[in-house]
């Protein structure tokens, strides 16, 4: 794993558009966490490819080891797990705290053992990160949630789930996540209603029916799931998709900075919100069936670009997790922008950095911010504050002109595997250094 006191340092093009060749966009980390998470609910192994290289995939893997997993065979990209000899029900409170997504463990280990105990889950301060909805799930289906010591334990009548009807108020990801698998070794079925539609959630379900699961209405709103008593069982290997964040992310910073650059291995389906905005903003670019180019890109201007409101909604919607890059974008091109942040509530404090990086944003409150562009940035020392606010500050790094240093980039290294090797391959100057 890197080190927490490594840092980024950056020598930005000043404006030009100089990045260029192809990037390859990495497995996707939000669908390789439950997809993890569900080797729980299978006998034998399960062999994953195309994962992420990254430090949540050794979160995720050292919190199933400590369940009594076994991981099996870990090479660049592939990995097989075990779950046969786990015992345990215990998720290691001190990963838990650190890393939200552990909070996909708790649904398959009680499905199986019938008992789950964990902490409040941690992970990156984007705003209040409630569990009520997985709390309230699991006493739906029969389970008794007790709170002592700071540690939650969940345990199920007579030691197995009930099947039940789940009415989501909010559309929540790793809530949907949690009760598909959950469902699948209850007793009866259970519907999960407003469910999310994240791609991840269908890649989740695609999985599960591979390993014998009875799912209908995937890629819905309306889940149904008829549980099972034995376990599921997969001889094949499954493919997690591309990173939709991560190509996103990439194809904003191929607008701002690349001239014939290729963004390759993506779904462009599953960015099209993103695409869309960008289209409306002027921007010109090659869409392929698992490809985006920018081709002379370097011919045009970023202000002659302008700016577009957004306003953050669940799948299909712009994503939350492409707000700070595209708060970037925004100050590179003309006009004002209108940015809406509606799914988390402390998601905009990343802009006081660029503010001070010279960029023309004015924070109205928790939710709401303007853009006015476009705006010269220069370099300054920056510290991430969480792992998408820390990709849009390596974008910012890039456009503006001098050097910067990005330090806390332990939460970059989270999600986005050697992105710095990467972006050094386009032309970036970017190196990781020692504090
Ligand atoms: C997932 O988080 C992602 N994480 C997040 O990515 C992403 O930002 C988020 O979805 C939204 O797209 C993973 O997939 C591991 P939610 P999740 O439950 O599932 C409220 C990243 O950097 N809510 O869909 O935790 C919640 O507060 C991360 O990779 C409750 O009120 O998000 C929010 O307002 C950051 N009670 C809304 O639902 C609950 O019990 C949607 O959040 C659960 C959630």
């Amino acid at each position: 794993m890197k080190n927490s006191e490594e840092m980024f340092l950056v020598e930005g093009l000043g404006g030009e558009k100089k990045l260029n060749g192809t990037i390859s966009i990495s497995g996707s980390k939000n669908t390789f966490l439950p997809l993890a998470a569900s080797s729980l609910l299978f006998e034998g192994e399960v062999r994953l490819k195309n994962i992420p290289e990254i430090s949540d995939l050794l979160g995720m893997f050292s919190m199933l080891q400590g369940l009594g997993a076994e991981i099996a065979h870990h090479t660049l990209h592939e990995v097989t797990l075990s779950t046969d000899g786990v015992k345990s029900s215990l998720l290691s409170p001190e990963i838990a705290k650190k890393m939200r997504g552990s909070v996909l463990l708790s649904g398959p280990t009680l499905a199986r053992l019938g008992l789950v105990s964990f902490p409040h889950p941690g992970g990156c301060v984007i705003g209040e990160r409630p569990i009520d909805l997985f709390l309230s799930g699991f006493e739906k289906m029969g389970a008794e949630v007790e709170l002592s010591n700071e540690i939650y334990t969940v345990t199920a009548e007579r030691g197995r789930l009930r099947g039940a009807e789940i009415f989501f108020p909010i559309q929540s990801v790793t809530g949907t996540e949690t009760f598909l698998m959950a469902g699948v070794l209850a007793e009866g079925t259970t519907i999960i209603k407003n469910a999310a539609l994240e791609p991840e959630i269908e890649s989740l379900a695609n999985f599960l029916v591979k390993g014998g699961a009875k799912i209908s209405g995937i890629g819905t709103t309306t889940l149904m799931i008829e549980g099972r008593k034995e376990l599921l069982s997969l001889s094949e290997e499954y493919e997690v998709i591309p990173d939709r964040i991560e190509a996103g992310s990439m194809v904003i910073l191929g607008a701002l900075c690349g001239d014939n650059l290729e963004i390759t291995n993506l779904i462009p389906k599953h960015i099209e919100s993103l695409l869309n905005a960008l289209l409306r903003s002027g921007v010109e670019f090659e869409k392929g069936e698992r490809s985006i180019i920018f081709r002379e890109n370097g011919k045009r201007k970023n202000e002659s670009f302008h700016g577009v409101n957004i306003r953050t909604h669940e799948y299909p919607g712009f994503p939350t997790d492409l707000q700070a890059p595209m708060v970037v974008f925004l100050s590179q091109v003309s006009g004002e922008s209108l940015v809406f942040e509606t799914i988390f509530e402390g998601r905009l404090g990343y802009a006081e950095d660029i503010i001070r990086m010279g960029a023309n944003i004015k924070v109205w409150d928790a939710h709401r911010a303007t853009v006015k562009g476009p705006s010269i940035l220069h370099g300054r020392r920056l510290e991430s504050p969480d792992l998408r606010a820390g990709l849009a500050f390596i974008i910012a790094a890039l456009v503006s002109s001098g050097e910067s240093t990005i330090e806390n980039i332990h939460y970059i290294d989270r999600g986005y595997e050697k992105i710095e090797e990467r972006l050094a391959r386009l032309g970036a100057k970017i190196k990781r250094v020692r504090n």
